[in-house]
């Protein structure tokens, strides 16, 4: 994509605004493979993690998701009446029929002509709410007003499972608009894929989700060479998916080693044959590539741990809090994985100014104040999640849990799930 080809098409649309909210809590990979009787090289290196945000019994799906949103519309001084559609992606639904964006519709003062809708693919969600939402922009239907789109999620595989280091928790908001101020999305040549496999799924009765591990990673591989060639044969101009072109890929990152991979089957596409990190001439080629386009911008995601549909997003929150102004103006790809599965590559630009924004999107300060569980309190809180959405059971406590803000998950009395300040906690009796 070039600024000229931009410039051709009618409306400019894209991430206008951008905002994280995590879970305050979080545990250290070395703590956990300690307790795991692993060698902790294999969740730092192997992995790629270094710590992983744990959602305690008062952080849910609508409390992060309305407090990312919350952070978008400040930072960016957007006004709630501004938003015409209200969308949130997640795969951790808090109700079998009821969207999640009900409740953060309210929390936030959002119009009553504004739409809310919930999207669910895995790790997809929040990317189909995004391109739905260019959509809804770019067909004039928006009449000049911006959609907030979130993706919140808690990832939950349990305890001494293959996916337990690949857990966490978090919320990230972008809202989508015209003449966007952060990523300007090149609608014109989006790649798809779909297939149906068992690569990771949670059942209707299981809080955990099931993956098969190694095979979810080949299907995820899989998805970006197809949505890759399906995004060149839609381009006029091919030289635009060069890694050389460009000035960033970002991935869905379920953890930091998966970037890497990604990166790799990048690269592979483009000299159509494997690459050989044995071989000198590849693994300095795959070093430089990968050490300027991808493992820049993985720092927060190796904090925060897996997001599901938030964690591709928090990538690029983490590139823009980096200040690199000499990177605005350049293209960017991205590409979204969500297992079952269904998957799209696509082109966008950094908007000139972007980096403007780099301090009010930098959450570092946010998560240097999370409190450190031990790996004993990390399994009491997965304990009590089996209960926490029992009608009239428990009411967790934020200040048990020292937490800071003021929307929290409360409980649920008379079958409805409660949020607010931790002084509306008056009627649920019941300690959690
Ligand atoms: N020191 C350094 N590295 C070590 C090590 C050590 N002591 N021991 C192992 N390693 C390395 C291994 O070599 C391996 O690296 P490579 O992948 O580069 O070969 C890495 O650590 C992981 O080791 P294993 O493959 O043996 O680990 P595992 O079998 O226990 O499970 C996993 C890894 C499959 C990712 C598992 O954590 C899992 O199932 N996670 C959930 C599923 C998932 O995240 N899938 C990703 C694609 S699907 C998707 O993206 C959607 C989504 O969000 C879920």
């Amino acid at each position: 994509m070039t600024a000229d080809r931009l410039t051709n098409s009618n409306i400019r649309v894209g991430i206008d605004a951008m905002g994280f909210s995590g879970a305050q809590c979080y545990i250290n990979m070395v703590d956990l493979a300690t307790a795991r009787g692993v060698d902790p090289a294999k969740f730092i290196v192997g992995i790629g993690q270094k710590q992983m945000s744990v959602a305690t019994p008062c952080e849910d799906t609508v409390s992060m998701a309305a407090l990312a949103g919350r952070k978008a519309l400040e930072a960016f001084d957007i006004d709630p009446s501004e938003i015409g559609t209200l969308i949130i992606g997640t795969e951790t639904g808090i109700d079998h029929s009821k969207p999640a964006t009900a409740y953060v519709h309210e929390l936030l003062g959002l119009p009553s002509n504004c739409r809310q809708f919930e999207t669910k693919h895995a790790c997809y969600g929040a990317t189909a709410a995004l391109t739905s939402a260019a959509d809804w922009i770019s067909s004039g239907r928006a009449r000049g007003r911006k959609a907030l789109i979130i993706a919140s999620d808690i990832a939950r595989y349990g305890i001494n499972t293959p996916g337990e280091p690949t857990q966490g928790a978090g919320a990230v908001a972008m809202v989508v608009s015209e003449n966007p101020r952060l990523f300007e999305l090149d609608m014109q040549c989006v790649g798809d894929y779909s297939s149906q496999v068992m690569d990771f799924w949670r059942p209707l009765y299981s809080k955990y989700a099931f993956a098969d591990g190694h095979y979810s990673i080949e299907c995820y591989l899989e998805a970006l060479a197809h949505s890759l060639k399906d995004a060149q044969s839609v381009s006029e101009d091919l030289s635009l998916f060069k890694p050389e072109n460009l000035a960033a890929c970002f991935y869905h990152v379920p953890f930091v080693k998966m970037a890497r991979k990604a990166h790799t089957c990048f690269l592979e596409q483009h000299i159509d044959r494997k690459l050989d990190l044995k071989d000198i001439t590849d693994k300095e080629m795959f070093t430089k590539s990968y050490g300027e386009l991808t493992a820049p911008w993985l720092s927060i995601n190796a904090q925060v741990g897996n997001i599901y549909t938030g964690s591709l997003f928090l990538s690029m929150i983490d590139f823009v809090s980096q200040n690199n102004r000499e990177l605005e103006n350049r293209n960017i790809s991205i590409f979204s994985y969500g297992s079952g599965c269904g998957a799209s590559f696509m082109l966008a630009r950094v908007v000139e100014g972007a980096m403007d924004y780099a301090q009010a999107l930098d959450p570092r300060a946010d998560l240097e104040k999370r409190r450190k569980l031990t790996i004993e309190e990390y399994e009491k809180i997965v304990a009590l999640a089996e209960d926490i959405d029992m009608n009239d059971g428990l009411a967790p406590d934020p200040a048990r849990w020292s937490l800071k803000g003021n929307i929290f998950y409360l409980g649920t009395h008379n079958h409805s799930r409660q949020y607010g300040p931790q002084s509306m906690r008056g009627q649920l009796q019941r300690a959690g």
